[in-house]
């Protein structure tokens, strides 16, 4: 059984000579809502005024230190939540209503569910929650403040009060449904995408806040209840508020929540068990140091010839502000070959930047950003790479390759006429010895964020963006000439499209 990182990626790697193909088990279809039954339910207005801001200046506004009095309470959270995950479509379908998000999910299974903890929040009594989407509402899973509880096994927010814990957890058989063993790769990604918006959203609202993918993963998955061999905990944002004065007394245990809850990980009448998943997952629970020298982008394997100067985001490209640009995110496949202009791309490359001061700039050390290019105004049509952005992107080989990696993943020929694909990379060999099977996590979830900052920039500038997770993995390698130990993880095509899907192409 896969228990390293880069086992577990070869094994769910496709391959063209070995496609096997399976069925979908409609009768046993997941429902993409989770849902408990008799729990108190506290209603959010979904009719809250919303920050309205220039989306790209979001990403450079970062909140450090904790806002001494700054009142928390549930009206500051209801528009947290919307601006991280909310219902923006029902569309009918013959079997009932389909349910399109403000969030990207490979094949719309939406594996990701959000859980909270509020300590001192207005109209909020202290407590464990889990977020519906659907409803907009919060459902009590546990009574009282476990402030003291949460500091023993969290690196975040060991010195300030939180008011408020956010936990992103998978649902294993959601994704597992269609994507079988792959499906390990598609939870982290999805995470990563929620955890963009959750970011975005307490950037947008001035909140100082820190994110963790580190955290004693058995008492955090039985903290939220969760049966662990279906659910588990993958990320963690708390929200900062004062310095904490209050000494913390000894941490009471923490209970396990009654079986009932835990069944409702449960989401389909028969699942099938997913070993592959549960062992890689579980072979990422110890935490290791990482190795603050690494630079991914130089372990490829592959070496820049010259260099691209980054062009400057231009204000007076922007389209739709924040929180538009979220609400009217979509995936779009309908690329027409024009050239995008560079203000564009210089906006493109500023939101993707690996730079935060948050806690995540650890884990976006475990990917290399690159991209393909064809038709972008100032970029020869090859393959580059983020290397060194100070000084530029590095070209590393010129050539029309997006109309290949079209083919390679898996002949979605429609992404031939992008005009970028973005690459979220790693070399196998330096995430593990680095950080041991949880560098996967890192990687993924890294590239997840990074892939939804993309489609919510696309979504702002008027474009058309759609991740792809599909592909040969050992030809998307050839392809841009990478290593032996390094791979692709996920690609993220962009451009210019014909119109977007709910609206007119902005004009
Ligand atoms: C990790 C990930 C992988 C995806 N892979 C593909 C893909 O290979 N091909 C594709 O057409 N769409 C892909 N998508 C797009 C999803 O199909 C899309 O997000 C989902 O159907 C919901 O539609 P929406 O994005 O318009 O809301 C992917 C999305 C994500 C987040």
């Amino acid at each position: 059984m896969a228990q390293t990182a880069a086992k577990y990626h070869e094994k769910t790697s496709y391959d063209r000579s070995s496609m096997g193909g399976h069925y979908l088990d409609w009768q046993n279809q997941p429902s993409v809502f989770k849902t408990y039954d008799g729990l108190k339910t506290i209603s959010m207005s979904r009719g809250v005024p919303l920050p309205r801001k220039d989306f790209f200046s979001l990403y450079d506004d970062l909140p450090k230190s904790g806002i001494e009095h700054f009142a928390f309470d549930l009206e500051l959270l209801s528009k947290m939540l919307l601006l991280t995950c909310t219902v923006t479509r029902k569309a009918r379908h013959a079997d009932g209503g389909f349910y399109f998000r403000s969030v990207a999910s490979a094949g719309a299974l939406y594996p990701t569910e959000i859980y909270l903890h509020s300590s001192g929040v207005k109209d909020l009594e202290d407590g464990l929650y889990h977020f519906s989407i659907l409803e907009h509402s919060l459902v009590k899973l546990r009574d009282g403040d476990l402030s003291d509880a949460l500091k023993r096994f969290m690196t975040a927010c060991k010195t300030e009060n939180c008011p408020l814990t956010f936990f992103l957890t998978a649902i294993f058989f959601r994704s597992a449904w269609k994507y079988r063993n792959r499906a390990y790769r598609y939870h982290l990604l999805d995470t990563g995408h929620v955890l963009a918006n959750l970011e975005l959203a307490v950037k947008a609202l001035k909140l100082p806040f820190e994110i963790t993918l580190d955290f004693d993963d058995r008492v955090v998955n039985q903290l939220l209840g969760l049966d662990e061999n279906r659910e588990v905990a993958l990320a963690v944002c708390r929200l900062k508020g004062t310095p904490d004065s209050h000494r913390a007394s000894e941490p009471k245990a923490i209970d396990d929540l009654p079986d009932k809850m835990k069944k409702a990980s449960q989401v389909s009448p028969q699942e099938f068990q997913t070993p592959e998943i549960q062992a890689i997952h579980v072979a990422g629970y110890d935490i290791m140091p990482g190795n603050a020298d690494l630079n991914m982008c130089d372990t490829l394997g592959v070496f820049a010839e010259s260099r691209v100067a980054v062009p400057p985001t231009s204000k007076t490209v922007e389209r739709l502000p924040y929180p538009e640009a979220v609400f009217r995110r979509r995936s779009s496949r309908n690329f027409i070959a024009e050239t995008l202009p560079v203000s564009a791309m210089g906006a493109l490359l500023g939101v993707i930047e690996p730079v935060d001061e948050n806690g995540m700039d650890a884990y976006f050390q475990s990917i290399c950003t690159g991209f393909l290019t064809n038709g972008v105004e100032s970029f020869e049509n090859g393959f580059y790479v983020m290397n060194e952005k100070a000084t530029g992107v590095g070209f590393v080989k010129p050539g029309a390759f997006t109309k290949t990696m079209s083919h390679i993943c898996l002949n979605q020929e429609w992404m031939a006429n992008a005009s970028l694909h973005f690459l979220f990379m790693t070399n196998m060999a330096s995430l593990e010895k680095s950080w041991g099977p949880r560098g996967y996590r890192y990687a993924m979830m890294a590239a997840g964020i990074l892939g939804e900052r993309l489609y919510l920039a696309a979504s702002a500038l008027g474009l058309g963006c759609c991740g792809i997770g599909a592909f040969y993995d050992g030809e998307a390698s050839r392809l841009l000439g990478l290593n032996a130990w390094s791979r692709v993880l996920y690609i993220v095509s962009l451009g210019i499209v014909k119109s977007m899907p709910g609206r007119d192409h902005l004009e």
